[in-house]
């Protein structure tokens, strides 16, 4: 499996334009990220192990493929993570879903924890943590250490918007965890945001600025 994998589909990048204009409504944004979910949702579960149960149809007896192993959980980073949950959960109905509250100081960038939950047996199940930009990477790090403490160790990462050394200290943290984003952007800027980016998803999302 890749490390790195950007999902260059068309429609995954007309969307991520329009969300990056900055004239664009909160409701229109928040629309935009639920669809590129279900998108993303498609692309990372991919490679998912599949077994064949027996089946009959009107017509025949078949070998049919199923999914393997238990339902995953996909694990938003709180608040913005929480944009792409609804588009997943339209694809993966049966899903779990752990929350991790988690903001970045704004003076530090380092990542505050205030609230997390998940389910019992999160440690037996393939986990998407949920996030839509990796800028620093403080945040999706702290968030991979605390499933990783519960014991999680099939993890998968899915953002909207990396950046290159957001990737780079991702990885250097957590070598195991494959991302998945929908573009690269070469920057972040002295308050560590993305740039050209989109700006902060949370506000955007929530209509808070
Ligand atoms: C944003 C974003 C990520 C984090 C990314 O959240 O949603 O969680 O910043 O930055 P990093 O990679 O440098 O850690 P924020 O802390 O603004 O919280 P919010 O979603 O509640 O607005
Ligand atoms: N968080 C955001 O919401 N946007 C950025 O560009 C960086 C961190």
């Amino acid at each position: 499996m890749k490390m790195v994998n950007v999902v260059d589909h068309p429609l995954v990048q007309h969307k991520l334009s329009l969300m990056r204009d900055k004239t664009l409504s909160t409701k229109t944004f928040r629309q935009l990220l639920n669809e590129i979910g279900m998108l993303m949702a498609y692309e990372v579960t991919r490679e998912l192990p599949l077994h064949t149960v027996e089946i009959e149809t009107p017509l025949a007896r078949m070998q049919a493929p199923m999914i393997d192993g238990k339902k995953l959980v996909l694990a938003p980073i709180l608040r913005a993570g929480l944009g792409f949950v609804e588009g997943m959960l339209d694809l993966v109905p049966s899903a779990r879903v752990a929350h991790i509250g988690l903001y970045r100081d704004p003076e530090t960038l380092v990542a505050v924890e205030y609230y997390f939950k998940a389910p019992p047996d999160v440690a037996d199940r393939l986990v998407i943590v949920l996030d839509p930009m990796l800028a620093t990477a403080n945040s999706a790090i702290a968030a991979v250490e605390r499933l990783k403490e519960r014991g999680v160790k099939n993890m998968r990462f899915v953002c909207l918007l990396a950046a290159r050394q957001g990737i780079d200290n991702f990885h250097a943290h957590h070598p195991d965890v494959p991302v998945w984003a929908a573009a690269i952007d070469s920057e972040l800027n002295d308050h560590g945001y993305i740039v050209p980016g989109l700006g902060d998803a949370g506000d955007r999302m929530f209509g808070t600025k």
